[in-house]
């Protein structure tokens, strides 16, 4: 089945993306969020994005428009239930997927793949939610999503060959690459890239090194884009507070635990680029490091 049709289901950091790139892709996109304000709020930032690779000449005024033509939002599910391909990006939140899988349930047509992008939560339980479980599938993207390469196709032991098969064809049209993987927690990145991250708040927390060397070696030392604690900021405290947590639950090492520090943090709403501060301060001209989170008793 070719897919040309497609749902998203959140317009938030990686709806919005996901969204975006599908559009941009050709196919026709329908964006939901819950309320009108968080729609204007993603749809927003796709134009943003959209004009400043105008802007760097990676795509014509003309691609632009096409793109913003192929795309919709709304706030009604019904809106929905003429799609080939429903990709869920809402609230990393196991009851929240669920609820909106199961009232779309009943809105599709039983041959609609349905995919998450959740980073963390078990696929099976998804599916198994739903009546369609051999149509259901991870499809799980990076953020920056417009940026980055990958996504991580992921079957669970009910997916059919063909619904896996058209997903995995669906990547190829975004110009991205897909890999084949399965309901494991974490899939391949975050199941290595989870503990690495983890370990450099420990790092921190054991006063290995300040926040700006930790990011400089890891940036220096291994050629990485970024540092993990600027990674952190940008993927989202709260979001690594919740991942890490379902891998405890999941693996019971410690290298999955989360480190009080974070919690701490999460807990006082520092939760990276999105709100302004995490382990660097956002509301300058350029990041600055926020040295007085390990400072002790002062
Ligand atoms: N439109 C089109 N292209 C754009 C653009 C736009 N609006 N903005 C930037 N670009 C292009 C730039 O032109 C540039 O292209 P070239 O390489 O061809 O020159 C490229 O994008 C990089 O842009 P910048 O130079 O502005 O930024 P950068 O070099 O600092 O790279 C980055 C930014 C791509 C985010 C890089 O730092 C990176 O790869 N970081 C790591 C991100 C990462 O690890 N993500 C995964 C997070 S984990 C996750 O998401 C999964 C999960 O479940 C938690």
């Amino acid at each position: 089945m070719a897919i040309t049709k497609v749902g998203v289901l959140g317009c938030g950091l990686m709806g919005s993306g996901i969204a975006q790139v599908c559009a941009q892709a050709g196919h026709q996109t329908v964006v939901l969020e819950v309320d009108q304000k968080l729609l204007d709020k993603g749809l927003a930032s796709i134009d943003k994005f959209l004009r400043g690779g105008v802007e760097r000449g990676k795509l014509t005024a003309a691609e632009r428009e096409r793109t913003l033509g192929n795309l919709k939002g709304t706030t009604r599910l019904e809106d929905l239930a003429d799609r080939d391909l429903i990709i869920e990006a809402v609230v990393e939140n196991r009851d929240a997927k669920i609820e909106i899988f199961r009232k779309l349930d009943t809105i599709c047509p039983p041959q609609t793949i349905f995919a998450s992008n959740t980073s963390s939560l078990c696929i099976t339980e998804l599916a198994a939610a739903t009546r369609r479980p051999a149509r259901f599938l991870g499809l799980h993207f990076f953020n920056p999503v417009p940026l980055m390469k990958l996504v991580e196709v992921a079957r669970t032991i009910l997916t059919e060959e063909t619904a896996f098969e058209d997903a995995l064809a669906f990547v190829g049209t975004l110009q991205k690459t897909a890999i084949r993987t399965s309901d494991k927690t974490g899939f391949i990145v975050n199941r290595l890239l989870v503990p690495y991250i983890l370990d450099a708040v420990r790092a921190l927390e054991e006063g290995v090194g300040s926040i700006r060397d930790i990011d400089e070696a890891m940036k220096l030392g291994c050629g990485y884009p970024m540092g993990p604690l600027t990674l952190l900021d940008l993927v989202g405290l709260d979001t690594t507070y919740h991942i890490a947590n379902v891998f405890f639950d999941e693996f019971r090492e410690r290298r999955f635990a989360c480190p009080a520090l974070l919690r701490r943090m999460v807990l006082a709403g520092f939760h990276g680029r999105k709100s302004g501060k995490g382990f660097y301060d956002y509301g300058g001209a350029t990041p600055v490091p926020n040295d007085f989170l390990v400072g002790g008793a002062r």
